[in-house]
């Protein structure tokens, strides 16, 4: 028997980052939850197919190409959700960005593959830090500035903000990012206790390593692969799918006393 307490079924949800990867995974997770959605990214082929796609499977799905960095996207992204939609329920934060690093092998640097200067740090400009903050933290606080008043009017809402296991852990070549996903779970904490009052629970998920186009260059090297398989305890990856489920779980009512947390899920690695 399914208890109840962990239906969805008939709510509605903003997924950013939804063109490919894990905000795919997140979106088709919840339209087989029962989710109608309106799906958020630059590539709007890509969100057309997903939205055919979650269409087929007996759910609405608004497409909204959006620069989630850009303030009028942005805007214009919760006027598309709320005509498409009527309400929102589920405010999903995944879109990210990480400065793209080519494969350079550094001579007796460890990881072997990674490029970059020993002992220097990968932002090389102030363009490419502001590229990873705005994306990764500067965007879910403004999708939650533009979904916010409707929330607090309804009294009800659930954000799930996509962090990483680097917030916690950091590893080489991802200063920007790093510190992006860090400062992302406390703004998710700082926003849970502004809004907790206000029957609205603010999460974070912090996935462990997924094969996506962010993870392709490292795990398309096979050392650089072999080498995160074994410092991950279940010795496989995770999939969009699991990050589908978990999000699922904490837009329920099962999950209505849980807010400010982040929980990682990542077969162990961070154990
Ligand atoms: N893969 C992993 O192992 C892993 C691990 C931990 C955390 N994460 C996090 O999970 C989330 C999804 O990552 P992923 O692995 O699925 O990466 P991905 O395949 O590169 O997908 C990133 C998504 O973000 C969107 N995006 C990037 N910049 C954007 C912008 N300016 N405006 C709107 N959308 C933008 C991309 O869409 P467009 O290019 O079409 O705009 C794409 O849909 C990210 O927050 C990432 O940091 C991933």
């Amino acid at each position: 028997m399914t208890l109840p307490d962990f239906s969805i079924a008939g709510k509605k949800a903003v997924v950013t980052g939804a063109s490919r990867g894990i905000g795919r995974g997140i979106s088709l997770t919840l339209a087989e939850a029962g989710v109608d959605l309106c799906v958020a990214a630059r590539g709007k082929a890509e969100l057309e197919t997903l939205g055919a796609e979650i269409r087929k499977m007996g759910r609405t799905c608004v497409v909204a190409a959006t620069d989630i960095s850009k303030q009028e996207d942005v805007e214009r992204l919760a006027r598309t959700a709320f005509a498409g939609l009527g309400r929102v329920d589920i405010l999903v934060n995944n879109a990210g960005a990480m400065v793209p690093k080519p494969l350079v092998p550094i001579p007796g640097f460890n990881p072997p593959s990674a490029v970059g200067i020993p002992g220097f740090f990968e932002p090389t400009s102030n363009e490419e830090w502001h590229r990873v903050l705005d994306v990764n933290l500067t965007a879910a606080m403004m999708t939650m500035r533009a979904f916010g008043p409707h929330f607090l009017q309804r009294k009800e809402g659930r954000v799930i903000n996509i962090s990483s296991v680097d917030a916690a852990k950091s590893s080489h070549f991802r200063v920007s990012y790093v510190a992006s996903k860090a400062a992302l779970c406390a703004f998710t904490r700082a926003m849970a206790v502004e809004w907790a009052r206000h029957g609205i629970t603010v999460n974070a998920i912090g996935p462990g390593y997924v094969e996506t186009e962010l993870t392709r260059t490292q795990l398309e090297d096979e050392r650089m692969r072999q080498r995160i398989l074994s410092e991950i305890p279940m010795r496989r990856l995770g999939t969009a799918r699991e990050m589908g489920l978990l999000v699922a779980f904490l837009a329920s009512p099962a999950a209505a006393y849980i807010t400010g947390q982040t929980l990682y899920i990542d077969g162990g690695f961070l154990a």
